[in-house]
């Protein structure tokens, strides 16, 4: 059934796409009405269920949201510093309490603090100008600190359009082929979490024979404590509109998609003045430098959804269908977007093709470590002396991100949630034996993901922790397999009791749900939430204990 959803979906190709209409329904009001999600589904012969559906799912599409003016930050690294309850109360002088909602996570993980008001986000002490940001509606940019420790190549100043795009204008002139054995022999590996190598993917969907194919940049960054992908989208948006460009040509695709979450307005309008520079100087749209290479853009704004960051549940996403992960094979490389070959990449990843294509793949090869090649960008949270990002060779060791880079701690600190809410609690007694590379976190029974690093203050109990965890979990469950749907629910229940009564949760069964999450889970998410917590019942266990039979 969702196959044939596809298909519909994709009849209007991208320029009248279903998600983007669901979005744009709800500008007003905050959720589309019935009448309108009968008529789109008319419109694209879909089935009121299925936009009915849809719409519902969102944190900013579904209509029990409808009505809300101002957002609180729910993510980790907010909820470790406990600011937010002062963010909380100041916002109910200026709103009701059923106009204020949440919003996980704005990426201003920097402070540890931050709100979103009428599209624009805040953070910190910008609270305390309330009244002001209410009645004027002005924004304010924020300023976190970029340093690259030791070859600045995602964090490279950028020189101008013509300057830039000069490596793809050559590479316009080779075989694609060519272009393609570059990326491979860097060995550029995902940074959106799996580590995946990005030339095998590229030359999956390459070798699919099909006129229509898509690049997609998977711009969810949902991960709290992450805002490097924020980072690229806002400061360096030529680096991922290259990385797609070179993307498109070596697989023959013709049209590429930035997925942009909901949370990030300003890189949505960033990056589309990107687009619009590339426009007036002829390096998209048909035949590009003569080169017989067709590429366009589309922007789809994300609506609020943690899971859609998941690449076959954000595809599902921008069909407009209810974003569950879909079961592979078929792979997206063969059957992605509306049916067609698709390639799906991380912000990061794709702006590391810049550098390799000026360079070549050997030059990215030496950086880093035999398996873990480049660079990589690390966010440090606010408790560090120096909040910010961070960009390191692959083996950097974990002492000198935090210590050099980040001055050290400014509070007592126990753990560190590194890697995303799927990332493991490292305590501090391992940050010697740790480098940042994909082989050392997964030796060391740690993950690295997208390497943000949220830090777990000495007084935020281990108990509240893996509620919060589960709590976040269940939420963003897609739903689509029990395991994950009623494990992540259970596993909240149970941490709530135990933290609110004398109730003790029996440790086998609680085991036993944990086994169950990982290994029947249909994808990531909730294969994944395990890992922190097996790390803190292994590593805080005589904190844990008490809460426990
Ligand atoms: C629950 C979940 C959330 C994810 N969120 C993101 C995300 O926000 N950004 C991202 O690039 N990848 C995310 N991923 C990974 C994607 O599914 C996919 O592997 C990635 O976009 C591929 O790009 P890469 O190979 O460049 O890393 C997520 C995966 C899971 C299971
Ligand atoms: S593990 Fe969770 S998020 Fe993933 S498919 Fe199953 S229900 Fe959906």
């Amino acid at each position: 059934m969702s196959k044939n959803l596809s298909e519909l979906s994709g009849r209007k190709g991208l320029e009248d796409n279903l998600f983007d209409r669901m979005g744009k329904l709800a500008q007003n009001d905050g959720a589309p009405t019935i009448e309108d999600l009968d008529q789109l589904a008319e419109e694209f012969l879909i089935g009121k269920a299925n936009t009915y559906g849809t719409t519902t799912f969102y944190d900013f599409l579904k209509p029990e949201n409808k009505g809300k003016k101002a957002y609180v930050c729910n993510g980790t690294a907010c909820v470790c510093a406990g600011t937010q309850e002062k963010v909380l109360e100041k916002l109910k002088s200026q709103y009701a309490d059923n106009e204020i909602g949440h919003m996980t996570c704005l990426g201003r993980c920097h402070e540890n603090y931050a709100f979103h008001i009428a599209g624009e986000n805040y953070s910190g002490d910008a609270i305390d100008d309330l009244k002001n940001i209410v009645e004027t509606k002005k924004a304010v940019s924020d300023n976190y600190t970029v340093k690259a420790y030791g070859k600045a190549i995602l964090t490279a100043p950028f020189s101008s359009v013509q300057e830039y795009y000069k490596p793809f204008r050559k590479a316009l002139k080779k075989d694609q082929v060519e272009v393609l054995e570059e990326i491979k022999t860097a060995n550029i590996r995902g940074r959106g979490g799996a580590g995946f190598p990005m030339g095998l993917k590229l030359e999956f969907c390459r070798n699919v024979e099909n006129e229509t194919k898509f690049i997609i940049c998977n711009a969810d960054e949902g991960d709290p404590g992450a805002y490097s992908d924020r980072y690229l989208l806002e400061k360096q948006p030529h680096s991922v509109l290259f990385g797609m460009l070179i993307a498109g040509y070596v697989t023959k695709a013709s049209y590429g998609v930035l997925y942009i979450r909901a949370e990030y307005p300003d890189a949505a309008t960033i990056i589309q003045s990107a687009i619009d520079e590339l426009n007036s100087v002829g390096l998209i749209g048909e035949n590009i430098d003569d080169s017989g290479f067709n590429f366009n853009f589309k922007i789809i704004r994300a609506q609020g959804s943690y899971i859609c960051g998941e690449e076959t549940a954000l595809i599902n996403s921008i069909e407009g269908q209810r974003p569950e992960v879909r079961i592979r094979p078929p792979y997206p490389a063969e059957q992605g977007l509306f049916n067609k070959p698709t390639v799906v990449n991380n912000v990061e990843t794709l702006a590391g093709l810049h550098y390799i294509i000026e360079n070549g793949g050997n030059a990215w090869k030496k950086l880093g470590t035999e398996r873990s090649s480049g660079t990589k960008l690390v966010c440090l949270d606010s408790f560090f002396k120096n909040p910010g990002i961070y960009e390191v060779e692959m083996g950097t060791s974990l002492a000198t991100v935090i210590n050099e880079l980040g001055g050290g701690f400014k509070l007592p600190i126990k753990a560190m949630q590194i890697g995303g809410p799927l990332g493991g609690v490292v305590p501090l007694s391992k940050i010697d034996s740790l480098t940042i590379d994909f082989e050392s976190f997964a030796n060391g029974g740690f993950l690295l993901g997208h390497a943000s690093i949220i830090c777990i203050p000495e007084d935020f109990p281990m108990m509240n922790f893996i509620e919060h965890l589960f709590d976040f979990a269940s939420y963003e469950s897609c739903g689509k397999c029990f395991p994950c749907r009623l494990g992540t629910k259970r596993g909240h229940e149970l941490a709530f009791k135990a933290l609110n009564s004398d109730y003790k949760i029996d440790k086998e069964l609680f085991y036993d749900l944990l086994t169950t999450l990982e290994q029947g889970s249909l994808c990531a998410h909730g294969g994944g939430i395990p890992l922190p917590v097996k790390n803190a019942l292994t590593y805080f266990e005589n904190e844990l204990n008490p809460f426990f039979a």
